[in-house]
């Protein structure tokens, strides 16, 4: 089991408090940072994981960790009945909220608050899955996988993304200078809140790569895992199915 890192290194909460915080706290910045840290290669990492969801013509999706919703908005050109967006974080929400009423897909794209770990929703009752940049902060990883395996449909689609370090040693190393220096220079600059883009490398770094975290899927149930790195390892696509 990974060591728990959190946001602002507060033994008086838990880490889901500072979670939820935190996310309030950047949310005016996040989409602006996200693209610009990333320098927008994001995007291409979502619609790679949209594509594999889409083999099967999902109708009801849930993004988990929705924040201010990308990975539901990107799901939108698969034709779904209902995407729901779930959050802790209602700053978060609120910007996808506002998104969904500019592009007009207020009616398709929902946004609903809660916990990853407990969510309000019946056994089998999504057709697919998608989670960008979320699991690595859940309180309790195993419960909130267990919890999406429980909700999606036997046969349904999952697919993961998660910020990770690339195996080449010198890849590595530049990336460990940017990743560890800079982002948490920018992030702060621009976000105001100086603990949330040193946590961003630091949770990173604590949470289980690759075969790893195949086995923690592996033992929650799910099936045909396949872990692809992208862009040379910054990035983890996990795909599995129910
Ligand atoms: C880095 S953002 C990712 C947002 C979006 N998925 C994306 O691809 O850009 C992580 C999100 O996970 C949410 N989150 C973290 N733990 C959660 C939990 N236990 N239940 C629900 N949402 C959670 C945070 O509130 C935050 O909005």
């Amino acid at each position: 089991m990974s060591k728990t890192v959190t946001p602002y290194n507060d033994a008086t909460r838990t880490k889901k408090e500072q979670v939820e915080e935190m996310f309030d706290n950047i949310a005016h910045r996040y989409d602006f940072l996200n693209h610009l840290l990333s320098l927008g290669i994001d995007i291409t990492w979502r619609k790679k994981a949209v594509k594999f969801i889409g083999t099967i013509q999902p109708k009801k999706i849930l993004d988990v960790a929705s924040g201010t919703g990308d990975f539901a908005f990107e799901a939108l050109k698969l034709n779904p009945e209902k995407i729901t967006g779930f959050d802790l974080s209602e700053g978060m929400m609120n910007y996808g909220r506002a998104k969904a009423a500019k592009m007009n897909v207020s009616n398709i794209v929902e946004f609903v608050k809660g916990d990853s770990e407990k969510m309000p929703f019946a056994d089998n009752s999504f057709d697919a899955i998608t989670v960008g940049f979320g699991v690595r902060n859940f309180e309790n990883l195993e419960a909130g996988l267990r919890e999406m395996h429980r909700v999606t449909r036997p046969g349904g689609k999952i697919a993961i993304l998660e910020a990770s370090q690339p195996q080449n040693t010198i890849i590595r190393a530049l990336f460990g200078l940017y990743f560890g220096k800079v982002v948490p220079m920018i992030g702060r600059m621009f976000s105001k809140d100086a603990r949330a883009y040193s946590y961003l490398p630091e949770s990173v770094a604590a949470f289980p790569q690759g075969f790893d975290f195949i086995k923690i899927l592996e033992n929650i149930g799910f099936r045909n895992i396949k872990w692809q790195p992208l862009t040379f390892g910054a990035c983890a696509f996990y795909s599995m199915e129910k």
